[in-house]
Protein backbone atom coordinates (compact mmCIF):
# COMPACT_ATOMS: atom_id res chain seq x y z
CA UNK A 1 0.00 0.00 0.00
CA UNK A 2 3.23 2.17 0.61
CA UNK A 3 4.04 1.27 -2.93
CA UNK A 4 7.36 0.40 -1.73
CA UNK A 5 8.46 3.61 0.49
CA UNK A 6 8.82 3.21 4.18
CA UNK A 7 6.13 5.77 4.71
CA UNK A 8 2.64 7.41 2.86
CA UNK A 9 4.76 10.48 2.88
CA UNK A 10 7.76 9.62 1.09
CA UNK A 11 5.06 7.88 -1.14
CA UNK A 12 3.13 10.82 -1.19
CA UNK A 13 6.13 13.92 -1.87
CA UNK A 14 6.91 11.28 -4.88
CA UNK A 15 3.79 10.99 -6.24
CA UNK A 16 3.89 14.77 -6.69
CA UNK A 17 4.79 14.88 -10.43
CA UNK A 18 1.65 12.33 -11.12
CA UNK A 19 -0.52 14.53 -9.07
CA UNK A 20 -0.15 17.86 -10.75
CA UNK A 21 -0.37 16.33 -13.74
CA UNK A 22 -3.84 14.66 -13.05
CA UNK A 23 -4.98 17.83 -11.37
CA UNK A 24 -4.44 19.66 -14.81
CA UNK A 25 -5.41 16.62 -17.08
CA UNK A 26 -8.07 17.37 -19.27
CA UNK A 27 -8.24 20.60 -17.70
CA UNK A 28 -4.49 22.75 -19.66
CA UNK A 29 -4.21 22.72 -23.23
CA UNK A 30 -1.54 24.55 -23.30
CA UNK A 31 -1.18 24.08 -27.54
CA UNK A 32 -4.63 25.70 -27.79
CA UNK A 33 -4.07 27.92 -24.99
CA UNK A 34 -7.50 26.74 -23.48
CA UNK A 35 -7.63 26.03 -19.66
CA UNK A 36 -11.20 24.34 -19.17
CA UNK A 37 -12.62 23.92 -15.67
CA UNK A 38 -16.63 23.59 -15.27
CA UNK A 39 -16.61 25.20 -12.22
CA UNK A 40 -15.23 28.02 -13.26
CA UNK A 41 -16.75 28.31 -16.73
CA UNK A 42 -20.71 27.86 -15.29
CA UNK A 43 -19.94 30.86 -13.12
CA UNK A 44 -17.65 32.99 -15.30
CA UNK A 45 -19.68 36.44 -13.99
CA UNK A 46 -19.41 35.66 -10.53
CA UNK A 47 -15.68 35.64 -11.13
CA UNK A 48 -14.99 38.66 -13.32
CA UNK A 49 -17.43 40.51 -11.42
CA UNK A 50 -16.00 39.91 -8.28
CA UNK A 51 -14.75 43.11 -6.25
CA UNK A 52 -12.72 40.91 -4.56
CA UNK A 53 -11.41 37.24 -3.39
CA UNK A 54 -11.78 36.04 -0.31
CA UNK A 55 -9.83 32.79 0.81
CA UNK A 56 -10.34 30.55 3.71
CA UNK A 57 -8.84 27.49 4.85
CA UNK A 58 -6.63 26.00 7.96
CA UNK A 59 -2.75 24.70 8.13
CA UNK A 60 -1.24 23.93 4.75
CA UNK A 61 -4.53 24.77 2.95
CA UNK A 62 -3.85 28.34 4.33
CA UNK A 63 -0.40 28.51 3.13
CA UNK A 64 -1.61 27.43 -0.02
CA UNK A 65 -3.94 30.05 -0.27
CA UNK A 66 -1.22 32.79 0.67
CA UNK A 67 0.44 31.80 -2.09
CA UNK A 68 -3.06 32.04 -4.15
CA UNK A 69 -3.27 35.79 -2.96
CA UNK A 70 0.00 36.56 -4.94
CA UNK A 71 -0.93 34.33 -8.13
CA UNK A 72 -4.04 36.20 -8.45
CA UNK A 73 -3.34 39.49 -8.02
CA UNK A 74 -0.26 39.21 -10.31
CA UNK A 75 -2.07 37.53 -12.86
CA UNK A 76 -5.53 38.14 -12.71
CA UNK A 77 -5.37 42.06 -10.90
CA UNK A 78 -8.41 40.66 -8.49
CA UNK A 79 -7.55 42.06 -4.77
CA UNK A 80 -7.55 38.57 -2.62
CA UNK A 81 -7.67 38.63 1.21
CA UNK A 82 -6.53 35.23 2.51
CA UNK A 83 -8.00 34.18 6.40
CA UNK A 84 -7.67 31.66 9.09
CA UNK A 85 -11.29 30.12 8.76
CA UNK A 86 -11.01 29.77 12.26
CA UNK A 87 -10.67 33.61 12.93
CA UNK A 88 -12.87 34.58 9.66
CA UNK A 89 -15.99 32.93 11.27
CA UNK A 90 -16.09 34.47 14.61
CA UNK A 91 -15.00 38.01 13.78
CA UNK A 92 -18.38 39.53 12.23
CA UNK A 93 -16.58 40.25 8.71
CA UNK A 94 -17.87 42.56 6.15
CA UNK A 95 -18.99 40.17 2.88
CA UNK A 96 -20.75 41.08 0.40
CA UNK A 97 -22.28 39.59 -2.69
CA UNK A 98 -19.79 40.84 -4.90
CA UNK A 99 -17.56 39.10 -3.32
CA UNK A 100 -15.81 35.44 -4.27
CA UNK A 101 -14.98 33.72 -1.63
CA UNK A 102 -12.54 30.26 -1.97
CA UNK A 103 -12.28 27.79 0.41
CA UNK A 104 -9.44 25.25 0.65
CA UNK A 105 -9.31 21.99 2.17
CA UNK A 106 -7.56 18.99 1.47
CA UNK A 107 -9.78 16.40 3.26
CA UNK A 108 -13.11 18.64 2.81
CA UNK A 109 -14.13 18.29 6.52
CA UNK A 110 -11.97 21.08 8.73
CA UNK A 111 -14.63 22.28 10.93
CA UNK A 112 -13.50 25.94 10.78
CA UNK A 113 -13.72 25.60 7.21
CA UNK A 114 -17.21 24.38 6.86
CA UNK A 115 -18.39 27.00 9.38
CA UNK A 116 -17.03 29.91 7.30
CA UNK A 117 -18.71 28.84 4.23
CA UNK A 118 -21.75 28.98 6.02
CA UNK A 119 -21.37 32.06 7.03
CA UNK A 120 -20.11 33.31 3.64
CA UNK A 121 -22.86 31.59 1.97
CA UNK A 122 -25.78 33.50 4.57
CA UNK A 123 -24.16 36.93 3.51
CA UNK A 124 -24.73 36.43 -0.19
CA UNK A 125 -21.12 35.42 -1.52
CA UNK A 126 -20.40 32.83 -3.46
CA UNK A 127 -18.10 30.39 -2.31
CA UNK A 128 -15.78 28.00 -4.36
CA UNK A 129 -14.18 24.57 -3.20
CA UNK A 130 -11.16 23.38 -3.89
CA UNK A 131 -11.23 19.70 -2.37
CA UNK A 132 -9.56 16.66 -2.64
CA UNK A 133 -11.53 14.53 -1.11
CA UNK A 134 -14.73 13.92 -3.71
CA UNK A 135 -18.08 14.33 -1.97
CA UNK A 136 -17.28 15.69 1.28
CA UNK A 137 -18.60 17.95 3.52
CA UNK A 138 -16.56 21.18 1.50
CA UNK A 139 -17.84 19.92 -1.41
CA UNK A 140 -21.09 19.73 -0.65
CA UNK A 141 -21.89 22.70 0.94
CA UNK A 142 -20.16 25.16 -1.51
CA UNK A 143 -22.00 26.73 -5.02
CA UNK A 144 -19.52 25.16 -7.48
CA UNK A 145 -15.86 23.62 -6.67
CA UNK A 146 -12.84 22.35 -8.45
CA UNK A 147 -11.66 18.68 -7.08
CA UNK A 148 -7.42 18.54 -6.43
CA UNK A 149 -7.74 15.22 -8.19
CA UNK A 150 -4.50 14.46 -5.86
CA UNK A 151 -5.47 10.73 -4.78
CA UNK A 152 -5.63 9.70 -1.50
CA UNK A 153 -3.44 11.47 0.84
CA UNK A 154 -2.70 9.78 4.42
CA UNK A 155 0.37 11.14 5.94
CA UNK A 156 -0.88 13.61 8.53
CA UNK A 157 1.44 15.98 7.34
CA UNK A 158 0.09 17.55 3.55
CA UNK A 159 2.43 17.50 0.88
CA UNK A 160 0.66 16.99 -2.71
CA UNK A 161 -2.02 18.52 -1.28
CA UNK A 162 0.07 21.13 -0.93
CA UNK A 163 0.96 21.54 -4.81
CA UNK A 164 -2.05 20.43 -6.13
CA UNK A 165 -4.03 23.32 -4.50
CA UNK A 166 -1.72 25.21 -6.18
CA UNK A 167 -1.86 24.15 -9.39
CA UNK A 168 -5.69 24.29 -9.41
CA UNK A 169 -5.56 28.02 -8.08
CA UNK A 170 -2.73 28.93 -10.90
CA UNK A 171 -5.08 27.28 -13.33
CA UNK A 172 -8.08 29.83 -11.96
CA UNK A 173 -6.05 32.66 -11.79
CA UNK A 174 -4.43 32.38 -15.74
CA UNK A 175 -7.89 31.76 -17.35
CA UNK A 176 -9.56 34.62 -15.07
CA UNK A 177 -5.73 37.02 -16.01
CA UNK A 178 -6.85 35.97 -19.66
CA UNK A 179 -10.49 36.86 -19.74
CA UNK A 180 -10.05 40.27 -18.06
CA UNK A 181 -7.02 41.10 -20.33
CA UNK A 182 -4.90 41.75 -17.08
CA UNK A 183 -2.31 39.14 -18.77
CA UNK A 184 -1.06 39.77 -22.46
CA UNK A 185 -1.58 37.10 -25.06
CA UNK A 186 2.10 36.27 -25.19
CA UNK A 187 2.42 36.18 -21.11
CA UNK A 188 -0.75 33.81 -20.95
CA UNK A 189 0.78 31.14 -23.46
CA UNK A 190 4.17 31.32 -21.76
CA UNK A 191 2.81 30.52 -18.43
CA UNK A 192 0.50 27.56 -19.92
CA UNK A 193 3.61 26.35 -21.35
CA UNK A 194 5.22 26.34 -18.40
CA UNK A 195 3.18 24.93 -16.05
CA UNK A 196 2.72 22.38 -18.00
CA UNK A 197 6.63 21.78 -17.61
CA UNK A 198 6.00 22.00 -14.25
CA UNK A 199 5.70 17.75 -13.60
CA UNK A 200 8.70 16.94 -14.87
CA UNK A 201 10.66 19.81 -13.18
CA UNK A 202 9.42 18.11 -9.66
CA UNK A 203 10.61 14.90 -10.52
CA UNK A 204 13.99 16.64 -11.16
CA UNK A 205 13.76 18.37 -7.98
CA UNK A 206 13.10 15.04 -6.56
CA UNK A 207 16.47 14.26 -7.65
CA UNK A 208 17.97 16.21 -4.79
CA UNK A 209 17.01 13.49 -2.17
CA UNK A 210 20.28 12.28 -1.21
CA UNK A 211 22.10 15.24 -0.81
CA UNK A 212 18.75 16.59 1.13
CA UNK A 213 19.66 13.86 3.61
CA UNK A 214 22.74 14.60 3.95
CA UNK A 215 22.08 18.13 5.08
CA UNK A 216 19.22 16.67 6.97
CA UNK A 217 21.71 14.66 9.27
CA UNK A 218 23.88 17.73 9.61
CA UNK A 219 20.93 19.73 11.61
CA UNK A 220 18.72 16.91 12.79
CA UNK A 221 19.88 17.74 16.21
CA UNK A 222 18.75 21.66 16.46
CA UNK A 223 16.83 22.99 18.66
CA UNK A 224 15.09 25.55 16.37
CA UNK A 225 14.90 26.61 12.93
CA UNK A 226 14.43 29.63 10.67
CA UNK A 227 13.13 29.64 7.51
CA UNK A 228 12.80 32.37 5.45
CA UNK A 229 11.27 33.60 1.65
CA UNK A 230 9.74 36.57 0.08
CA UNK A 231 7.05 37.23 -2.49
CA UNK A 232 5.79 34.07 -3.65
CA UNK A 233 7.98 32.29 -1.51
CA UNK A 234 7.20 33.92 1.81
CA UNK A 235 4.16 31.16 2.21
CA UNK A 236 6.41 28.24 1.48
CA UNK A 237 8.71 29.21 4.09
CA UNK A 238 5.83 28.94 6.50
CA UNK A 239 5.03 25.94 4.88
CA UNK A 240 8.73 24.65 5.23
CA UNK A 241 8.58 25.57 8.93
CA UNK A 242 4.95 23.46 9.63
CA UNK A 243 6.27 20.52 7.72
CA UNK A 244 9.69 20.72 10.29
CA UNK A 245 7.59 21.58 13.25
CA UNK A 246 4.34 18.53 13.10
CA UNK A 247 6.48 16.01 11.59
CA UNK A 248 10.48 16.15 13.71
CA UNK A 249 8.89 18.51 17.01
CA UNK A 250 11.59 21.28 16.47
CA UNK A 251 10.75 24.24 17.25
CA UNK A 252 10.56 26.85 13.24
CA UNK A 253 9.67 29.67 11.98
CA UNK A 254 8.38 31.13 8.72
CA UNK A 255 9.07 34.71 8.46
CA UNK A 256 9.66 36.70 5.61
CA UNK A 257 12.86 37.43 4.54
CA UNK A 258 13.15 41.39 5.21
CA UNK A 259 11.26 41.15 8.65
CA UNK A 260 14.24 39.76 10.12
CA UNK A 261 15.80 42.77 10.92
CA UNK A 262 12.20 43.51 12.93
CA UNK A 263 13.16 40.99 15.50
CA UNK A 264 13.85 37.62 14.65
CA UNK A 265 17.50 38.15 13.73
CA UNK A 266 17.90 38.69 17.17
CA UNK A 267 18.08 34.77 17.33
CA UNK A 268 20.96 34.14 14.89
CA UNK A 269 24.38 32.70 16.17
CA UNK A 270 26.18 29.93 15.30
CA UNK A 271 23.57 26.99 16.54
CA UNK A 272 20.29 28.50 13.91
CA UNK A 273 19.90 26.95 10.95
CA UNK A 274 18.34 29.58 8.55
CA UNK A 275 16.73 27.74 5.42
CA UNK A 276 16.07 30.63 2.97
CA UNK A 277 14.33 30.60 -0.66
CA UNK A 278 16.85 31.94 -2.89
CA UNK A 279 15.48 31.69 -6.03
CA UNK A 280 16.93 34.10 -8.99
CA UNK A 281 13.35 35.49 -9.81
CA UNK A 282 11.57 38.51 -8.07
CA UNK A 283 13.68 39.54 -5.51
CA UNK A 284 16.64 37.67 -5.37
CA UNK A 285 18.90 40.54 -5.09
CA UNK A 286 17.52 41.53 -1.52
CA UNK A 287 17.27 37.56 -0.48
CA UNK A 288 21.01 37.72 -1.09
CA UNK A 289 21.44 40.77 1.39
CA UNK A 290 19.21 38.82 3.80
CA UNK A 291 21.70 36.20 3.52
CA UNK A 292 24.59 38.50 3.92
CA UNK A 293 23.43 39.57 7.28
CA UNK A 294 22.59 35.90 8.69
CA UNK A 295 26.25 35.05 7.67
CA UNK A 296 27.46 37.74 9.52
CA UNK A 297 26.02 36.49 12.63
CA UNK A 298 27.36 32.93 11.85
CA UNK A 299 23.79 31.88 11.34
CA UNK A 300 24.19 28.17 9.13
CA UNK A 301 22.79 29.04 5.63
CA UNK A 302 20.32 26.28 3.78
CA UNK A 303 19.84 28.28 0.41
CA UNK A 304 17.40 27.04 -1.91
CA UNK A 305 18.34 28.16 -5.28
CA UNK A 306 17.63 27.81 -8.94
CA UNK A 307 19.93 25.34 -11.19
CA UNK A 308 23.54 27.20 -11.34
CA UNK A 309 23.44 29.46 -9.20
CA UNK A 310 26.70 31.44 -8.36
CA UNK A 311 25.71 33.80 -5.83
CA UNK A 312 24.05 32.26 -2.92
CA UNK A 313 26.56 29.18 -3.21
CA UNK A 314 29.45 31.51 -2.06
CA UNK A 315 27.80 32.65 0.79
CA UNK A 316 25.60 29.57 1.99
CA UNK A 317 26.69 26.57 3.75
CA UNK A 318 24.90 23.98 1.94
CA UNK A 319 22.55 24.95 -1.61
CA UNK A 320 19.82 22.53 -2.21
CA UNK A 321 18.91 23.15 -6.27
CA UNK A 322 15.57 23.53 -8.20
CA UNK A 323 15.20 23.71 -12.05
CA UNK A 324 14.18 27.42 -13.14
CA UNK A 325 10.72 28.54 -13.92
CA UNK A 326 8.34 31.60 -13.99
CA UNK A 327 8.17 33.27 -10.88
CA UNK A 328 4.89 32.42 -10.05
CA UNK A 329 5.29 28.91 -10.29
CA UNK A 330 8.54 28.35 -8.21
CA UNK A 331 6.11 27.14 -5.06
CA UNK A 332 5.56 24.20 -6.81
CA UNK A 333 9.40 23.40 -6.81
CA UNK A 334 11.25 25.05 -3.96
CA UNK A 335 8.52 23.68 -1.38
CA UNK A 336 9.86 19.04 -2.57
CA UNK A 337 13.32 19.92 -0.85
CA UNK A 338 11.40 21.20 2.22
CA UNK A 339 9.46 18.74 2.28
CA UNK A 340 12.20 15.94 1.87
CA UNK A 341 14.74 18.20 4.61
CA UNK A 342 11.81 17.37 7.37
CA UNK A 343 10.51 14.02 6.30
CA UNK A 344 14.44 12.97 6.48
CA UNK A 345 14.94 14.41 10.21
CA UNK A 346 12.08 13.25 11.24
CA UNK A 347 12.95 9.60 10.52
CA UNK A 348 16.59 10.05 11.60
CA UNK A 349 14.99 11.48 15.18
CA UNK A 350 12.57 8.03 14.82
CA UNK A 351 9.51 10.32 14.85
CA UNK A 352 6.01 8.85 13.74
CA UNK A 353 6.22 10.45 10.34
CA UNK A 354 3.00 9.72 9.38
CA UNK A 355 0.95 10.00 12.39
CA UNK A 356 2.89 13.01 14.71
CA UNK A 357 1.52 13.05 18.05
CA UNK A 358 -1.34 15.00 18.90
CA UNK A 359 -2.66 15.56 15.46
CA UNK A 360 -5.15 14.51 13.39
CA UNK A 361 -5.15 14.19 9.52
CA UNK A 362 -9.02 15.97 9.55
CA UNK A 363 -10.05 18.39 12.19
CA UNK A 364 -13.48 17.80 12.30
CA UNK A 365 -13.60 19.55 15.55
CA UNK A 366 -12.82 23.35 16.36
O1 LIG B 1 -8.11 19.04 5.17
P1 LIG B 1 -7.69 20.45 5.28
O2 LIG B 1 -6.89 20.91 4.11
O3 LIG B 1 -8.84 21.40 5.51
O4 LIG B 1 -6.76 20.52 6.54
C1 LIG B 1 -6.25 21.73 7.02
C2 LIG B 1 -5.15 21.48 8.04
O5 LIG B 1 -5.67 20.78 9.14
C3 LIG B 1 -3.98 20.71 7.46
O6 LIG B 1 -3.47 21.33 6.32
C4 LIG B 1 -2.86 20.56 8.48
O7 LIG B 1 -2.28 21.81 8.77
C5 LIG B 1 -1.80 19.57 8.00
N1 LIG B 1 -1.50 18.60 9.01
C6 LIG B 1 -0.53 20.23 7.58
O8 LIG B 1 0.43 19.33 7.14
Amino acid sequence: EKGGYEHFMLKEIHEQPHAIKDTYRGRLRAKEGIIKMAGIDDNLEKFTNASRIIIVACGTSWHAGLVAEYIFENLARIPVEVEYASEFRYRNPVITNNDVVIAISQSGETADTLAAIKLAKEKGAFVFGVCNVVGSSIARETHAGAYTHAGPEIGVASTKAFTTQITVLTLIALKLGKIKGALSNSDYHYHLQELELIPEKVEKALKSDAHIKMVADIYKDAKNCLYLGRGYNFPVALEGALKLKEISYIHAEGYPAAEMKHGPIALIDDQMPVIVIAVNKGHYEKVVSNIEEIKSRSGKIIGIVTEGDTSVKKLADHVIEVPETLESLTPLLTTIPLQLLSYHIAVMLEKNVDQPRNLAKSVTVE
